[in-house]
């Protein structure tokens, strides 16, 4: 079975997506990642973001591997672990022009679909219902304001140790919002029949016993 988890940066995707993962039994598949990675790379190896033939040709020719550990997963590019490069300002600036490639989606689509072929997954990003797994048995659109959403992602780079303001977050939120939302391959839309799932005012708990009650009936009751 297949739970597809999508929505806007920050609105508690992949909290959610791991808890329920681990609730249902199920493996958790940050799709964000991947296309952090090929970012990471077009940093790393002086690519031009904008070259769509050269990016792609960048995601094909490089191995990446969401590997999970206790408490989370690593990312490696090539079995060197980038987790935290992939985190990191300069690639989340530049994530969205590189996930807006045509020609990038589908390889890194292609990959992720292959891996979530065989067993139960949850799986997060911006077009799991849509274009990765668009047969999924469970569908959410996760959302919450934007003002919320900006808060919980300097919160989360505060407790990391970042020095950074809230404006210039909630600023950069609404440039990759604006760029996914609108791009013309896989924009990130409401799925056929997805629910959605406001959690400005909900606790991450609460909506994670949500959805594990659409899971279970998906399932016929028995989860
Ligand atoms: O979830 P995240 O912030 O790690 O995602 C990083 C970027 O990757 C995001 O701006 C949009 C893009 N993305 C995408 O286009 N499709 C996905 N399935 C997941 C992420």
């Amino acid at each position: 079975m297949v739970v597809a988890i999508d929505g806007p940066a920050g609105a508690g995707k992949s909290t959610v997506a791991r808890r329920l993962a681990q609730r249902i039994g199920a493996a958790y598949l940050n799709t964000g990642a991947m296309y952090r990675a090929v970012a990471w790379l077009a940093i790393r190896d002086g690519v031009d973001p904008n070259d769509v033939e050269a990016m792609a040709t960048l995601a094909e020719a490089h191995e990446i591997e969401l590997v999970p550990v206790e408490g989370g997963e690593r990312v490696t590019v090539d079995r060197i672990d980038v987790t935290e490069a992939t985190r990191a300002g300069d690639v989340t600036a530049l994530v969205s022009t590189v996930a807006a490639h045509g020609a990038v989606r589908r390889v890194i689509v292609a990959r992720q679909q292959a891996i979530i072929r065989r067993g139960d997954w949850v799986a997060d990003g911006r077009d799991i219902g849509t274009a990765v797994a668009p047969n999924a048995e469970v569908k959410i659109f996760l959302t919450a304001d934007p003002e919320v959403r900006a808060k919980r992602r300097f919160d989360e780079l505060v407790a990391g140790g970042a020095d950074v303001a809230l404006g210039d977050i909630l600023q950069q939120i609404a440039t990759r919002d604006g760029l996914d939302m609108s791009r013309s391959e896989s924009p990130l839309v409401v799925a056929d029949g997805a629910h959605i799932v406001d959690t400005t005012d909900r606790p991450i708990d609460e909506v994670v016993d949500t959805i594990a009650e659409l899971v279970g009936s998906a399932r016929g009751g028995a989860g």
